[in-house]
């Protein structure tokens, strides 16, 4: 079975008063001791060196929200997954919707960024969904497979994140029965393209208004391995009871 794992998604939020949470989620995690799932917060990338400074010697990990597909060059206000991993990231995420959405990524460039993060030691978070339209097209599972078959590396350490476009921020949770539907389908199709071993050891996360208040019916979710969370990852007191519910899942 794949680990657990608890993702949090600053994105561009937060400045240096912020780190006070994250102080107290390394606080909250260490009170948890061996109950506490792995457990990572992606702030925005002027706070990373912080917060990994923060994060050492403690169980939460911190990751970055982006990086270029480059090691280094001519590619203004981008950031290489080498300086992401030396500032302190341990993880990426890569191909979020807002991403695709605001700066045109496709399937292409989310995955060379997936694979330029495995290259400098990074884990990418490969983020999939489909948009309102496409579910009420009936094409959710074709957009998504698609989209897993052009973004995801072929092999090395990979975390696969569902996240329906239009659960993202807008309150509105995918139900148990369509999370499950998708996350079936995204292990069979993992296990067709990494092989049986592979496939079972990539965490699987659901993205899309996770709060304290459905953390545990959605952990509940077959295939379920744990959660990219938004909004409600900025304060310890909202992020905290979701890593909880993820522990005792
Ligand atoms: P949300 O965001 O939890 O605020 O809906 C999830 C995400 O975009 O990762």
């Amino acid at each position: 079975m794949a680990r657990k794992l608890c993702a949090g998604n600053w994105k561009m939020n937060g400045t240096g008063p912020a780190l006070e949470e994250l102080r107290a989620m390394a606080a909250g995690l260490d009170a948890l001791g061996r109950e506490a799932p792995e457990t990572l917060i992606c702030p925005p990338a002027t706070l990373l060196h912080r917060a990994a400074t923060i994060a050492t010697d403690t169980a939460l990990r911190v990751g970055a929200q982006d990086c270029h597909a480059a090691e280094s060059g001519a590619h203004t206000g981008d950031l290489s997954a080498a300086m992401l991993a030396e500032a302190g990231a341990a993880y990426v995420i890569v191909g979020h919707s807002e991403r695709r959405q605001d700066h045109g990524e496709d399937d292409a460039q989310v995955r060379a960024k997936a694979e330029a993060a495995q290259a400098a030691g990074l884990t990418p978070i490969v983020c999939v969904g489909e948009t309102l339209a496409q579910r009420e097209a009936g094409e959710a599972l074709p957009v998504i497979a698609a989209q897993v078959a052009g973004s995801l590396p072929r092999d090395g350490a990979l975390v696969l994140a569902y996240e329906p476009v239009w659960a993202i921020g807008t309150g509105k949770v995918a139900g148990p029965a369509e999370i499950a539907e998708v996350h079936e389908a995204l292990r069979r199709q993992l296990t067709e393209l990494l092989g049986e071993e592979a496939a079972a050891r990539v965490p699987l996360l659901y993205g899309g208004s996770v709060k304290a208040g459905n953390a545990a019916e959605i952990f509940a979710v077959p295939e379920v391995d744990g959660a990219l969370v938004g909004g409600a990852s900025l304060k310890a007191a909202d992020f905290m009871p979701i890593v909880e519910a993820l522990g005792q899942a």
